[in-house]
């Protein structure tokens, strides 16, 4: 019969032992799993010439980062700060007219969300361009206003025309 403190020594190099062995399949096991997501879904690298489907992302991801921080403060869930706001709404303009160029001819391929429809109908596709560019002319003149309730409503009308262009124009992922 071992004493006590024998018996507790051995528990904890086994507790410690067993952490190792845990420790160094589990590393690999991370490795390969990250290799392997790699070679698949969002991680898949863009090889076509100029990369139009990751440049457009990244202007749509630029977007919505200066979209939802207004949308915060029209929904009073953060305080108004007129210049702040104003920087926001400049910069989505600004951005309104750059995702564009890249849907290009040779564009639609995996994993693009952009439904085929996008190339079928380009003059839809335009004028969808062409309304939310404008609604977010228009609410930088509404951000110079420093009044709310015309924010508000320039801010919805940009709302609108993102979903109504998502809702014809981009699917799910493919
Ligand atoms: C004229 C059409 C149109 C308008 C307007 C539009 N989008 Fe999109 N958006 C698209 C299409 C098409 C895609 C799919 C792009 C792809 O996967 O090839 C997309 C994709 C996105 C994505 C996903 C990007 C990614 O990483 O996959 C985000 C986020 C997004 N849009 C946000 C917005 C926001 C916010 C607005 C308005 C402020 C907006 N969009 C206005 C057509 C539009």
């Amino acid at each position: 019969m071992p004493s006590f403190k024998i018996w507790l020594k051995r528990i904890s190099n086994k507790v410690i032992s067993d952490k190792f062995s845990i420790f160094s399949l589990r590393l690999p096991l991370m490795f390969f799993t990250c290799v392997a997501l790699a070679s698949c879904g969002h991680a898949e690298k863009d090889t076509h010439a100029g990369q139009p489907l990751t440049k457009r992302k990244l202007v749509f991801k630029q977007m919505l980062r200066n979209f939802e921080p207004m949308g915060l403060v029209v929904r009073g869930r953060k305080p108004y700060e007129k210049d702040r706001f104003l920087q926001y709404a400049v910069a989505l303009q600004t951005l309104s007219t750059q995702p564009w160029k890249y849907f290009t001819a040779d564009s639609n391929y995996s994993p693009t969300r952009a439904k085929p429809v996008v190339w079928q109908k380009p003059a839809e596709f335009k004028q969808a361009q062409q309304t939310f560019i404008a609604a977010s002319a228009q609410l930088v003149e509404g951000a110079k206003t420093g009044n709310m309730d015309v924010i508000r409503a320039d801010y919805g009308k940009v709302t609108d025309s993102c979903l109504a262009c998502h809702r014809e124009f981009r699917g799910g992922p493919r």
